[in-house]
């Protein structure tokens, strides 16, 4: 309850009428300090993934907007920044979203304007389906050359990276460059469009020309499924060792962190130690796209309706899961932030991307209500 007057209290401090009638709540009280301010106290970012549309058209009555301001001082384009939505064709760009959130060159936006850091995602995603590589470029793959290839990644990251000098704290320099199963590549690197062009060194002139482009932005490798250690976690060790010795200017790992609610995560264990292990490459790392899974009642054909869990206790199993991610990031001298991935359990990719299975994966609900995670968070905060 009290979070709930926080929020609202935030809400008015963002200087809407929020519809208060809709959740039910009568108007704040008393103070006190959101998600927002508490990692201030930790010198924490705390982020998360957010469509520029819904931040340009007020969604939800400005609730959004209002939620993202009182909860975080972070936030990533979901999808805004990909390749696909960017790169529209040979030496074409589409900057409109960007420019809303962080204003064209020699301006600011969205971002500046309410107090967000941005993280930048992603300027090389290794993959060939359509939300990852443009199409148009997938449909030229024979008829270039190593060097036309080349050519356009560099122009690329200068246009997209160049523009918002200055203006983005980290970027995803690239993203997901290696496989799954176990290939014959370095460094089990996917077969990608970027890796069939270039091979490996693909990575190593992305940083170095993201560099240049934006000397002033942390920049980072980003994967999944490399939480908690494993093969595919090696792989990444022996691929981050070996960009820095090729002289590439990362400075640190993005770790997904797309898990679920039955994880378990505590120190000594292997989540643990793959920190342990950047830390000795001196590398830094942040938790770039958390969610936590909840098993939902029913497969539901309407992904973004009516989602209740199948176990109750889930709820309270995910609330310790987030806490737990949480303090391992507090307690790590290299981490250099947290991010969700979604605001609340409206927008949330999890229930589309698991055919309705899962869901209720953030930590506030579809109506913007903190959940018991969003309090599980509170607590580690205010310690
Ligand atoms: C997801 C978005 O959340 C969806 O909206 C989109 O349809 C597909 O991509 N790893 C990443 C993110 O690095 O870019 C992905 O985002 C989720 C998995």
């Amino acid at each position: 309850m009290i979070t709930i007057c926080s929020l609202l209290l935030a809400l008015s401090a963002v200087g809407r009428t929020p519809p208060f009638a809709q959740v039910g709540v009568t108007p704040p009280t008393r103070t006190q300090p959101g998600l927002r301010a508490l990692a201030k106290r930790h010198h924490l970012n705390i982020g998360s993934a957010m469509p520029v549309a819904s931040l340009r058209n007020d969604i939800d009555s400005g609730q959004y907007s209002a939620a993202a301001i009182y909860t975080f001082n972070m936030l990533e384009p979901e999808n805004d920044f990909k390749p696909p939505a960017v790169w529209t064709g040979p030496r074409e760009y589409r900057f409109t979203e960007g420019d809303f959130l962080l204003g064209e060159p020699g301006k600011t936006g969205w971002a500046q304007a309410h107090g967000f850091k941005v993280r930048g995602h992603v300027l090389v995603y290794a993959q060939d389906f359509g939300y990852t590589l443009p199409q148009w470029l997938r449909k030229s793959e024979s008829s270039l050359s190593k060097e036309d290839a080349s050519a356009l990644l560099h122009d690329y990251i200068f246009a997209l990276a160049g523009r918002y000098r200055g203006k983005v704290a980290m970027w995803d320099v690239a993203n997901e460059a290696i496989d799954d199963r176990p290939n014959q590549n370095p460094y089990n690197l996917r077969n990608s469009f970027w890796f069939r062009k270039l091979g490996p060194e693909f990575l190593v002139l992305a940083f170095k020309w993201a560099h240049e482009a934006d000397p002033r932005a942390e920049l980072y490798y980003n994967e999944y499924g490399i939480e908690g250690g494993g093969q595919k976690a090696q792989h990444l060790l022996d691929l981050v060792k070996w960009l820095k010795e090729q002289g590439a200017p990362i400075k640190g790992v993005g770790l997904q962190y797309h898990i679920d609610c039955h994880t378990s995560i505590s120190p000594g264990d292997g989540h643990y130690k793959l920190i342990d292990d950047l830390q000795r490459l001196r590398l830094a790392y942040m938790i770039t796209e958390l969610d936590v899974a909840v098993r939902l009642r029913l497969p539901s054909a309407n992904t973004n309706r009516d989602q209740l869990p199948n176990d109750p206790n889930d709820i309270d199993a995910q609330a310790r899961v987030y806490a737990s991610v949480f303090q391992m990031a507090l307690s790590s001298r290299n981490c250099h932030g947290v991010q969700i991935w979604g605001l609340n359990d409206r927008y949330s990719w999890i229930p589309g991307v698991s055919q309705g299975r899962n869901g209720l994966a953030t930590i506030l609900d579809r109506d913007y209500k903190p959940k018991p995670a969003y309090a599980a968070i509170e607590d580690l905060l205010r310690k």
